[in-house]
């Protein structure tokens, strides 16, 4: 039953979370793509293990928290260049998760450089979750 939910549900997603018109709330896109990381992972989002996974080191130089900040509600600094990164919870920056490529592009990239391979859909799950309880 999960294979099939996950063979079924995971393009389903993926296809409404792409679709998603760029016209509404920036957190409706960022909750489209949640989904479709969840309906992916076939588990339940957890908040707070988003938090957690976002602020240690898994046995590199770098956390997500290093480029980002620990609360992501403001602006971050690339922690080798030193430039400026734009809040990355959606609720304080519009620009945030509204193109599904640019998502996967910068999760694969991150990831790698903080974990050495790429995160999980479950992992990418838990840390939108996070960022979606980070309100004004
Ligand atoms: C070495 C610095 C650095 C680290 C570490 C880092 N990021 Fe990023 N991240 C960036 C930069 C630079 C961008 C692209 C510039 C921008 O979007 O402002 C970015 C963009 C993103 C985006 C794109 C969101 C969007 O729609 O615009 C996501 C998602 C993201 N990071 C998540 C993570 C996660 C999760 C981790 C930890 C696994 C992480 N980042 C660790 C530097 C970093």
């Amino acid at each position: 039953m999960r294979l099939l939910t996950f063979m079924l549900m995971g393009p389903l997603a993926w296809w409404l979370a792409a679709m998603t018109p760029l016209a509404h709330s920036q957190t409706a896109s960022a909750a489209a793509q949640l989904s479709a990381y969840t309906a992916l992972a076939g588990v339940p989002a957890q908040a707070g293990r988003g938090e957690a996974f976002f602020n240690v080191r898994h046995g590199r130089d770098w956390a997500c928290a290093s480029c980002h900040g620990a609360v992501p509600t403001g602006p971050g600094k690339h922690a080798s260049t030193g430039k400026l990164i734009g809040p990355l919870a959606p609720a304080f920056n519009p620009e945030r998760f509204s193109d599904v490529a640019k998502v996967e592009k910068w999760f694969r990239r991150n990831c790698n450089d903080v974990l050495a391979r790429e995160c999980s859909a479950a992992e990418k799950a838990d840390v939108m979750a996070w960022l979606l309880t980070l309100r004004r």
